[in-house]
């Protein structure tokens, strides 16, 4: 049936109506927000390139994490800055490591258990070099060096044990060696910790939107780019694989990332693998907007919301943002 019959502003007509047949909701359930955490007491300092997101020492985390406990925000990510870095990213998997110190200090009070409490797994931000991996320097040419496959992926699965032991509800792995989360399966259930599930960042693109994190995190890398071991974002078809072979090795949940200019990614994604997906709005998707809403040149809340909905309506469950507390406050 067409016009004049059919009249499809018929069902735009009101606010009511429109709810009504909404297709995709946004809930801050669905919402994971990002904390970095700093050493210190008291510590709060404000990333440049983001504004509104911040280092925060223990005592602060705790405080943004009371905010969104009782904002009914979904979980916190949780990112640290260590102390020392090294080449073998000790801070990582050091069981009083700054993250560990943060997830007993969430675990530790009650208020939060509404909180899924994720822990990032990788070792970018306890690595003096800032790759994710071990580097093998093949002669003194500063682009002749390889990321070490496997004995990273050692090394992420003893931060993964680390981070599980200190209470995390989740370990997600974010650094893209090969067979890491079978490496992680491994070392959990050998530490019996066959309950915790991993969230394999499965996949995950080689991304300039990543720049305002790595100023965040402390996490740039000293030399060359992570472009051996991210994904090219030309490619599609390699995103299914990664997907496959994470989900073979015992993933139980994928996160997807960038978000935005990825949405064909997570599209395809949400129409072949039936586990639970999360997309990751990265730091430069948010300081993109954020950019043009300090200049006047987009509506904050109409912009922010529209660009957390088109993420969940590409098929995302769940989204990992720093927009988590604003968003949830005009979700609320
Ligand atoms: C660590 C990691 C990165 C991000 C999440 N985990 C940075 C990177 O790969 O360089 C990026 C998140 C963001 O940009 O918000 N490997």
């Amino acid at each position: 049936m067409a016009y004049p019959v059919t009249r499809l502003r018929r069902l735009r007509r009101t606010e009511a109506l429109r709810s009504l047949v909404r297709e995709t909701r946004l809930h801050p359930g669905a919402l994971i927000a990002p904390i970095f955490v700093c050493p210190g007491e008291g510590a709060r300092r404000e990333i440049s390139s983001m504004p509104g997101v911040f280092n925060l020492s223990i005592d602060q985390a705790i405080v943004e994490a009371r905010e969104a406990a009782a904002l009914g925000i979904g979980g916190l990510l949780l990112f640290g800055l260590p102390e020392r870095k090294d080449e073998q990213a000790s801070g990582a998997w050091d069981a009083n490591g700054i993250v560990q110190q943060a997830i007993r200090a969430i675990k530790n009070e009650h208020a939060l258990d509404s909180l899924v409490v994720v822990a990032d797994v990788c070792l970018c931000e306890y690595t003096s070099h800032g790759h994710c991996g071990v580097v093998k320097k093949n002669s003194t040419r500063a682009e002749a060096y390889e990321i070490q496959n496997d004995a990273s992926a050692a090394l992420i699965a003893k931060t993964a044990v680390s981070l599980a032991q200190a209470g995390a509800d989740i370990v997600a792995p974010s650094d893209m060696m090969d067979g890491r989360v079978a490496a992680i399966r491994a070392a959990l259930d050998a530490a019996q910790l066959e309950p915790t599930p991993i969230l394999s960042y499965a996949s995950k693109f080689a991304s300039a939107f990543y720049g305002p994190f790595r100023e965040a995190a402390d996490s740039a890398p000293q030399f060359g780019d992570r472009r051996s071991y991210q994904m090219d974002g030309a490619n599609l078809r390699e995103a299914m694989r990664e997907i496959e072979q994470d989900l073979a090795e015992g993933a139980d949940m994928i996160l997807m990332k960038p978000a935005l200019p990825y949405l064909d990614v997570i599209h395809a994604a949400r129409a072949r693998f039936d586990v639970p997906m999360g997309a990751y709005q990265v730091s430069g998707e948010y300081s993109m907007l954020q950019a043009a809403f300090a200049r006047g040149w987009l509506d904050r809340d109409h912009a922010m919301l529209e660009s957390l909905l088109s993420i969940r309506r590409a098929g995302a469950d769940f989204i990992v943002t720093y927009f988590a507390r604003e968003a949830a406050k005009l979700l609320g």
